[in-house]
């Protein structure tokens, strides 16, 4: 029926649609959920320990036919002396009268070794990777297990680079998407390309297929981004809202109640560049600030300050990533959500 079967042969996927990891807001339920729909289950592990990513692997598998996407993280670990995020802590602490948070080890790990280990044991069908791909040998580790790997581009320069170093698929992330922008070739956010432009790009530059993500939340957006050129549609903000998403209380509250232009880039609540509800932390120290703490220590600056507010039911100082498309999400299961996003997709292009 799809005219364009290359991701699908790749993946062995019914319908051209990807859940989007979302690391703090995806899991094993909502990747059940979008596999029995036909799509592929993606799990975050930027925040797992191997041991949890392999708990959640069985789970999906048990509860799902179809592959597993799981997806990492590829920064480099900034020196934990970093002088920018001790500033960055006083800062923070004189600002909002509080004690600086004490230094936590970083909270976001990159793909190392104890994450390969995890891939060549529990061997998903895919493995995708975010800010760049693993170090050359680890890469290696990972096509040997057999798993299509995939990365996130946000510019045709990193597309290219993904597909020099061979990739399956490039995910041309649009300045649209929700949470952290994937780039890592550059870091002139203010050049970020939308979704409707860089789709097309990409397609053009690089000899593999292209998933287009960013801004894409019903059938009108996937129709629009196949027409572009994509051969699927990474899809996250439109399952934020759904049940089985772990999408904490707060995050929920703040989707529901900002307005259609509420969201901004911004690097103060991790250190990285990405989009999220523009939340009071976000409108006083940013929303982007060149002085703001190396990625991920930016996040253990407001800790403490964001786990009182959350207490109070209060997203002040969290983060509430959201695409600019989040208004079109709906309290809806991920399961009617998928189904609806692919029916609509197929009717207005009629396949
Ligand atoms: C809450 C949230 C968390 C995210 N976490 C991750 C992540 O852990 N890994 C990743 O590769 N992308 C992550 N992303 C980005 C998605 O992969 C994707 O690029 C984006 O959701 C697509 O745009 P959309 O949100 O408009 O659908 C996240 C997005 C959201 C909304």
């Amino acid at each position: 029926m799809w005219r364009d079967r290359r991701i699908l042969d790749l993946f062995g996927i019914e319908h051209p649609l990807i859940l989007a990891p979302m690391a703090g807001s995806g899991g094993p339920a909502l990747a059940v959920e979008v596999a029995r729909a036909g799509g592929l289950a993606s799990l975050p592990c930027a925040l797992l320990t191997p041991g949890t990513v392999a708990r959640e692997v069985e789970t999906v598998r048990h509860e799902a036919a179809g592959p597993v996407n799981l997806n990492f993280f590829c920064h480099r670990l900034p020196d934990p002396d970093d002088p920018r995020a001790g500033a960055w802590a006083r800062r923070i602490g004189e600002r909002y009268g509080v004690p600086p948070s004490p230094p936590e080890g970083p909270s976001r790990l990159p793909f190392d070794e104890a994450a390969c280990a995890l891939v060549e044991a529990v061997r998903p069908e895919v493995a995708s990777f975010h800010f760049g791909l693993p170090e050359p040998a680890l890469l290696e580790r990972v096509k040997v297990t057999g798993a299509r790997v995939i990365a996130s581009a946000t510019t045709v320069e990193e597309a290219v680079w993904l597909a020099e170093r061979g990739v399956d698929a490039v995910i041309a992330q649009g300045a649209e998407a929700g949470g952290h922008r994937g780039m890592f070739l550059d870091e002139a956010v203010a050049s970020q390309i939308g979704t409707l432009s860089l789709v097309p790009l990409v397609a053009d530059a690089v000899p593999v297929p292209v998933i287009a993500a960013g801004g894409i939340a019903d059938g009108r957006g996937m129709a629009a981004a196949l027409m572009l050129g994509a051969s699927a549609v990474q899809v996250g903000t439109a399952f934020l809202r759904s049940p089985e998403a772990l999408t904490g209380a707060v995050h929920r509250k703040a989707l529901a109640l900002a307005g259609a232009g509420d969201t901004a880039i911004t690097n103060v609540l991790t250190g990285r560049p990405a989009r999220g509800i523009l939340t009071r932390f976000v409108h006083e120290m940013g929303p982007m600030n060149p002085e703001a703490a190396p990625f991920p220590l930016a996040a253990a600056a407001i800790a403490g300050l964001r786990r009182a507010h959350e207490d109070r039911g209060s997203a002040d100082f969290s983060p509430a990533w959201a695409g600019q498309s989040f208004p079109l999400a709906r309290d809806e299961p991920a399961g009617e959500t998928a189904a609806r996003i692919v029916a609509e997709a197929r009717a207005l292009l009629g396949v």
